[in-house]
């Protein structure tokens, strides 16, 4: 069996789906968001836990923070480095797991992560690696999902049709919960925001495309679909992601809006 972080790595690389471009059709704002709230500036030393292709590491750089981009999936540095490229700016991608990060003891001014660590499937581990790495009195940035949100539903959804996650897992969008990271986090993170914001997502024209986008590229989406194939539920889980679609349309039936909360929190090492 393979282990835990090489399965979630498998899940977001580009032979399950095309991660890079669901950023570029609606997750692009998160990342400059992130960063305005960490307050990055010049010279700061900036880690990006789960960078993907770099979403909160590009504008980082662009502030001039040196920037280090880490993920489990170096598949998408590819993405990432064009980004940069074209941005004109400089970072180090490197290869990570979130729980067992390669840094030394606070070594970072800020820690960030925008919809990523909350994916690793441990969270105190990740909890500890975050704090671990960042200097007292530096600051530590989460975007995550809500439960309550459209990731939360999507996950709950999903959650009839998927394999068994592995033992000790838990559910990511649970990041999202202010009382689940004060527990994850204790005294050793002082928080000056913990606010709820919502994405914005009008790419798409008609409420199911939403799900028809997911199901081509995005990895949890894609195996959670083979999982119910496999046995004989393929035609039920479309049908589920159909009615989640609906359901989740804030707009109209030619012009699709909806509205994906996430938790920003950011606090300050202790
Ligand atoms: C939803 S994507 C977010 C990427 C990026 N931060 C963004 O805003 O677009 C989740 C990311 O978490 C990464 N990931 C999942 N498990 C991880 C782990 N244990 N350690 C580090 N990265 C992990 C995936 O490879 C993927 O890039």
């Amino acid at each position: 069996m393979a282990p835990v972080g090489s399965k979630a790595r498998g899940v977001w690389c580009e032979r399950v789906g095309d991660y890079p471009s669901m950023v570029e059709t609606f997750l692009l704002p998160l990342g400059p968001r992130l960063v305005e709230a960490c307050g990055i500036g010049p010279g700061m030393r900036v880690l990006d836990v789960a960078t993907g292709t770099g979403n909160a590491s590009i504008p980082a750089a662009e502030r001039g923070a040196e920037v280090t981009a880490s993920d489990l999936t170096p598949e998408l540095f590819e993405a990432g480095r064009r980004r940069a490229e074209s941005a004109g700016v400089e970072l180090d991608w490197v290869e990570a797991d979130a729980e067992n990060l390669p840094f030394e003891d606070e070594s970072f001014d800020v820690v960030m992560s925008c919809i990523g660590a909350m994916f690793a499937p441990r969270h105190e581990a990740v909890a500890d690696e975050l704090v671990r790495v960042c200097r007292r009195g530096g600051t530590i940035g989460l975007l995550s999902w809500t439960p309550e949100g459209m990731l939360g539903a999507l996950f709950r959804t999903m959650g009839t049709f998927a394999a068994p996650p592995p033992p000790g897992a838990q559910p990511p969008p649970l990041w999202g919960s202010e009382e689940h990271l004060r527990s994850l986090m204790g005294e050793r993170v002082e928080w000056r925001m913990l606010e709820r914001e919502v994405l914005e997502i009008t790419a798409f024209a008609h409420p199911r495309e939403y799900g028809e986008h997911f199901k081509e590229r995005y990895g949890p989406t894609i195996a959670t679909r083979a999982n119910a194939d496999k046995n004989g539920l393929a035609d039920d889980f479309d049908a589920a992601l159909d009615r989640f679609s609906d359901e989740w349309n804030r707009g109209t039936n030619e012009a699709a809006r909806f509205e994906k909360e996430y938790l920003l929190a950011v606090g300050n090492r202790t």
